[in-house]
Parts: C-alpha cells; structure tokens; sequence
C-alpha cells in the first residue's frame, strides 16, 4: 500500500473558498476514478480564523499542516479585517505558517498558454509556449536582516538602514532546488545577483558555483546580473528555464515574469522547505498568486486556474504525480483553447464563464485526457 497522501485544504477569505470548490472537484474526480485518492483536512485561515478564534492561524492548524504532505492555501484577507490589531492581521496567519514550517524556496512558474498568448502585454511572439520558474529565496536577505532601523540623527535628518545578509548554507540550499528543479526541466539555471556592487553578490556566484560544480555539473549554469536580468525577462523571456536569486531580486523579476503571461487569476506559486532526513519529504505550501479579491468575492465570478495549477505543482513537488500534473495543464490548455474565459481573461470571440463552469470544463478535460 502507498503511504496516505495527506493534504491540508486552508480555503481562507473572500475568493478562497469559491476557487478552493474547484480543488475539490478535482480531488473529487481523482477518487472516483482510482487514479490518487488523498486524505484530507480542512482548516480555517486568515480572516475567518480571527472570526472563530482571534488568531489568523490556530496552535492546532499549524500542527496539522507540519503533519500534513501539502498545504493547499486559497487566499487570506480583506476590507472586513483592515482594523483587527496587527499581530493578528489576515496575512500575519499565511507569514506564521511560511516561517513555522521553514519555507525558504519559492517557486512560481511563468507558463504561457497558446490561447492566452494575446492577453501579454509583450508581442505573441515574445510569449507564445513560455514555460520558466522564477526560484526566489523567501527566508532570508533584506528584508529579514538586522540591523533594519530609522534613527533620528537629531539634525533634522533621520537614516534608515536594512541589511543584506546571506550564509553559504542559505545560498546552498537555493541553489540546489533550482538545480534539482533544472534537471527535470531543459536543464538550465541562470542564478542573478549583483556582484558587481554587493558582497552578498559575490558570495552567492561563488556559492552556486562550488555547489554546481561539487553536485550539478550535468546541468547548465550562467549568470547574469539582477538588472541585466529584468530586462532579458522583457526582452526574449524564452531563453531562460530556472532563474535562481535572493529575496529581494525575487520579488521583483516574479511579479515582471508574472505580467508576461497576462492576468493574476493564472499564476501559481510554491514554497518548499528542507528535505526531512527520515521521511525524505519537504513541507510544503502551494497558493495562487492572487489574493482574496474582495471586489468578485460571493459572486462565483473568480478565475480558478491558479489555484488549481497550485494544486498542480502539489501533484508534481509533494506527491511524485507529474503525469498527472501535466495532464491538469494539458486539460487547462484544452478548456481554454475552446474558448472558455473566465471574466478576468475575456476578450472578443471567447465564452464566459464562472469558477465552478471553468473547473467542470476543465475536470471535463481532465476526464477526456485521461481516457485518451
Ligand atoms: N497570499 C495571500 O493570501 C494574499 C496575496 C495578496 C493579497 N492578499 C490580500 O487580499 C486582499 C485583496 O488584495 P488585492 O486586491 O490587492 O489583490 P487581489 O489579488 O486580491 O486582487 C487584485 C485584482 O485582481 C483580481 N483578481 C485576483 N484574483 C483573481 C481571480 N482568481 N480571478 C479573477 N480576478 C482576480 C481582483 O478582482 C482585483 O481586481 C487584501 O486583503 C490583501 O492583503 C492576500
């Protein structure tokens, strides 16, 4: 017998729970149909969590998402929570679970589907069949280093400082899941910095130097500086496979890589953490890029393509299931290549559509696929 497949399901606020449905549905169909059957838990998150308990996240739900193979998360936040106290705020449940379970890789593909290829803001050409992930480190870096500070200097003036730190073992365990995610892919890793005018630059080149060449040297490796990199991202986005950088370049080069593929209700992320020396699993936490999208929420108007191709790359990093990874984009494509848009995607000649028809369409394919 398999070991259970145990997922955590944190639907959220406003959204969340409407694009979650969806993940269901498809649970649904994989237990239907023998094809993976999962033992699932629900908790609340965010909002909905303060509600019931005044924490964004119980004692109890952190738990269970250290006892669980995957966390699934719909989306955490809204106007209703703009003036709880602030250690309690929607986002502070989501920040508690990343740093709890040590999330330190976070992964988000920029994949372009045919059909889409119109909605860029960049030439069909430029986009048409992009398939790349942006690996930003998520743990480290500026925005957690200390000092971080505003003094007054007493003159009129004040001085603000953050600092920028990295450890070799931060920059080795980064480059490694590039690295590992490069060998599955077309085996190529542009690691960005900015050496030329940062230390941390020039330890994070060496450092993904030494361990490309002590464990990797079957994969290709180039480097590029961070700025220099924003602007291939624009320029011809199709000559990279995995870009491998610190938090802050991350940040940044994500949302740029994010907008090539057009609208924020497609983009899936991951965050792993380390590999468990006994059960060899990495925790794990998938969501949409998106957040509660308070302006659509109860409306059943959401795109749910995000969240179901974050439970998609669950399927591929947490449970070894990258045929039926692959089938889910496949049938995604499919849905959309037969003119099915969800509001946010709609354009001239297409059909619109709701979440719930969107994830029936999609499963529909899922089903045809998986039969062919
Ligand atoms: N990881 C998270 O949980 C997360 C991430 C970002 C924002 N948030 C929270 O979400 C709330 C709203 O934030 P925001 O409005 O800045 O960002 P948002 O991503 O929720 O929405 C931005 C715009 O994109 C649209 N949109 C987002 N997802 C969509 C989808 N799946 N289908 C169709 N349209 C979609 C929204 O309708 C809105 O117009 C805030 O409380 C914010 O703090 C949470």
């Amino acid at each position: 017998m398999p070991s259970a497949k145990k997922l955590l399901l944190l639907a959220g606020d406003g959204i969340g729970p409407e694009v979650m449905a969806e993940v269901k549905r498809l649970l649904a169909f994989f237990a239907r149909t023998g094809i993976a059957r999962f033992d699932v838990e629900e908790a609340l998150i965010g909002g909905g969590c303060y509600d019931a308990h005044k924490v964004a996240v119980t004692d109890e739900t952190v738990a269970k998402a250290h006892a669980a193979d995957a966390v699934i998360l719909g989306a955490c936040g809204g106007p209703k929570w703009d003036n709880v106290p602030y250690d309690v705020r929607p986002e502070a449940g989501l920040l508690r679970l990343r740093k709890d379970l040590g999330l330190f890789a976070n992964i988000r593909p920029a994949i372009s589907y045919p059909a889409l290829a119109d909605a860029s803001s960049l030439k069909r050409e430029v986009v048409e069949g992009l398939d790349i992930i942006i690996l930003r480190e998520l743990t480290g870096g500026v925005y957690f280093g200390e000092p971080k500070t505003i003094t007054d200097l007493g003159n009129g003036q004040k001085r603000a400082v953050d600092t920028q730190i990295y450890d070799t073992y931060e920059i080795e365990r980064i480059a490694r899941v590039g690295f590992e995610l490069a060998r599955e892919r077309r085996n190529k890793v542009t690691s960005m910095e900015k050496r030329n005018v940062m230390k941390t630059g020039v330890l994070w080149r060496e450092v993904v130097e030494d361990v490309h060449a002590r464990e990797y040297k079957d994969v290709g490796l180039e480097h590029m500086l961070a700025d220099a990199g924003g602007m291939q991202l624009v320029r011809w986005p199709k000559q990279f496979d995995v870009i491998v950088t610190d938090n802050l370049f991350g940040d940044m080069l994500s949302d740029i890589a994010a907008m090539l593929t057009g609208s924020l209700g497609m983009l899936p992320s991951a965050s792993l953490g380390e590999v468990d020396a006994k059960t060899k699993r990495r925790k794990a936490l998938y969501e949409p890029v998106h957040g509660s999208a308070p302006d659509i929420a109860g409306k059943g108007v959401a795109n749910p393509i995000a969240m179901l191709a974050s439970f998609g790359m669950a399927l591929r990093y947490s449970f070894n299931m990258g045929k039926e990874a692959d089938l889910l984009d496949a049938a995604i494509a499919a849905a959309l290549a037969r003119g099915l848009r969800t509001a946010d995607l709609k354009s001239d000649g297409t059909t619109v559509v709701g979440t719930a028809e969107m994830g029936e369409a999609i499963v529909g394919e899922m089903e045809r696929l998986a039969a062919a």
